[in-house]
């Protein structure tokens, strides 16, 4: 089979595509025909040896995946060879053929394109259980969110709507603003043009949000603390800006504010049933036509170089999905 290789930790340009040996299934594990791979920020991280999972090279990158069950392990039960089915994985979904762990594999029937399907677990997982289980956002507050019109941001706008919130959505930009406001957005800010706190006042009577999801970081992680009300919380996902923003104690103490870390991948081992759970719950809003999963850009699997580079140079928006198959 063909896969993308990461050989040295030089980042997406460094990438090769190579005929490699076909995984086989542990006893507990699945393997699957990949229709279609998604991106996260987090695979251009792993390239660079810079993110918190570091895999022994040779590594194929790629987290997420859809496609049809090849072969399984001999105690997995429950999945037809052919079936139709989604997956996350540590590494490996750059490939013709991934490998999995029968847990982290979710069926998915008719109901899904494999592109939607791809990149649907880690983002809205990711929205859905930062916001809900670690926030606890409730109807009617009020949520900032930032890089609303990346992977992850894009979800917590729809989420945060699902979840009866007003939402205020920052990105840079009008025609990533929009897509926000598309996804239910109530107010946008431009952080290339606009002073976020102020805007984020003048949105909120001088009250200041109930709860920040951040994936950005940076100078604006600092800011958003300042923008936050009376027991706001400040939900830290990640640093797309690359540097890591400062928290001073006196600001938590304050306004009693709480910052809060959220890392999806940890209930990977540490309580898959509550992220099986998340996913269903999910799946059942996006049947219900609740969330509009979107997919700006597709790359065959042989381009995952020039993917990443859309992602890293912030010229991407919602999922950018690798078509394998
Ligand atoms: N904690 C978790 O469990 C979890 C899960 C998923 C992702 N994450 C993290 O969340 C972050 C976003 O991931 P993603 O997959 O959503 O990425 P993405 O699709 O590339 O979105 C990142 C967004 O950040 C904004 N941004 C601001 N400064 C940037 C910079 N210097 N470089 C690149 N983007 C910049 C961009 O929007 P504008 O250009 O409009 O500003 C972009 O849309 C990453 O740090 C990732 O590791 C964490």
């Amino acid at each position: 089979m063909r896969a993308i290789l990461c050989r040295r930790l030089d980042g997406p340009a460094a990438l090769t595509f190579e005929e490699v040996a076909e995984p086989t299934p542990g006893l507990d594990e699945v393997t699957i025909d990949v229709r279609a791979a998604a991106l996260n920020f987090a695979d251009i991280l792993m390239t660079r040896g810079t993110y918190q999972e570091k895999p022994t090279l040779p590594f194929t990158p790629g987290m997420e995946l859809a496609g049809r069950v090849r072969a399984v392990g001999a105690d997995v039960a429950g999945f037809e060879l052919g079936e139709r089915v989604l997956a996350v994985v540590d590494h490996g979904a750059f490939a013709e053929v991934a490998k999995a762990r029968a847990v982290d594999v979710v069926p998915i029937g008719d109901a899904v394109a494999d592109d939607v399907a791809a990149g649907f677990p880690i983002a809205y997982g990711t929205a859905h259980g930062a916001l809900a289980w670690r926030a606890g956002l409730r109807a009617g507050e009020t949520l900032l969110v930032h890089g609303a019109a990346g992977g992850v941001g894009l979800t917590a706008v729809e989420v945060g709507v699902a979840m009866g919130a007003r939402v205020i959505a920052t990105a840079r930009g009008a025609e990533r603003l929009e897509l926000a406001r598309r996804r239910g957005a109530a107010a946008t800010i431009d952080t290339a043009s606009e002073d976020v706190r102020a805007r984020v006042l003048a949105l909120t009577e001088n009250r200041g949000v109930d709860v920040c999801f951040d994936p950005v970081g940076g100078e604006l992680g600092e800011i958003s603390l300042r923008c936050l009300a009376w027991e706001g919380r400040y939900l830290v996902i990640g640093f797309a800006a690359g540097d890591l923003p400062t928290i001073k104690a006196n600001r938590l103490l304050v306004k009693n504010v709480a910052a809060i870390g959220f890392y999806w991948g940890g209930y990977r081992r540490r309580d898959p049933a509550r992220l099986a759970a998340g996913l269903t719950t999910l799946l059942g809003w996006y049947a219900e036509g609740r969330l509009h999963p979107h997919v700006s850009r597709r790359f065959p699997l042989a381009e995952a170089a020039a993917a990443l580079a859309q992602l890293e140079q912030r010229r991407s928006t919602g999922k950018v999905v690798l078509d394998v198959g």
